[in-house]
């Protein structure tokens, strides 16, 4: 059984990229890309699931009246398609509550920080100005506050002299790529579990 999944994306789609890799690699996997759902037409990530003969969907955020009917229209394309779940992939819009309550525990985000540290639109940029030695990736599951909810996976990126928030950013999404089809397939295949605020992986003590 594959477990049918929206990917919601903004822009480069290469998180996207990884995840239709994945399960194209791995007949194992437990998940299929049923549709993309773009806020901007145009984007690469839009043409990433055409080359790979996913269905997509364009909810230009200008053209909604408000974050409430975009929330709707983004729910309502991704349980059209057959979605039971939500895969934030670079998506710089934020949903209401409505798609918590409608997705709940079944809606993952990937920001590139380690949060709580740097939520926002600029967590790596965020990261540098502030002179960490560390930052990373974290994934989690989306809860009514932005960059925020249960966390699934981290994984910290060193941060090196003379980086850039673009060399910074180059090297946490190298690790993005390993992380979010990992996350992904896990969730995907049941392995996930939400205990309050903690996320426990199967196998593991909680
Ligand atoms: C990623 O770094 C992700 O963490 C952030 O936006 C970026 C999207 O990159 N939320 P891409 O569109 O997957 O290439």
């Amino acid at each position: 059984m594959q477990l049918p999944i929206a990917v919601l994306v903004s822009g480069s789609g290469s998180n996207l990229q990884a995840i239709i890799d994945a399960t194209a690699a791995d007949p194992d996997y437990g998940a299929a890309v049923v549709i993309v759902i773009s806020d901007r037409p145009g984007v690469r990530g839009l043409e990433r699931a055409a080359e790979a003969g996913i269905p997509t969907r364009v909810i230009p955020w200008q053209e909604s009246a408000d974050r409430a009917s975009f929330t709707k229209a983004v729910c309502d394309a991704a349980e059209d398609a057959g979605a039971a779940a939500l895969v934030l992939a670079g998506f710089m819009r934020i949903l209401t509550k409505d798609a918590v309550d409608r997705f709940p525990n079944r809606i993952l985000n990937i920001h590139p920080a380690l949060i709580p540290s740097f939520p926002g639109a600029h967590g790596v940029r965020d990261a540098l100005a502030h002179g960490v030695k560390v930052t990373g990736v974290t994934v989690h599951f989306v809860d009514e506050d932005v960059d925020h909810g249960p966390i699934i996976a981290q994984t910290a990126v060193p941060v090196l002299t003379g980086d850039t928030e673009e060399s910074l950013h180059a090297r946490i999404q190298i690790e993005e790529h390993k992380l979010f089809p990992e996350v992904v397939k896990a969730f995907a295949k049941g392995r996930l579990s939400v205990e309050g605020n903690t996320v426990v992986w199967e196998g593991e003590e909680s």
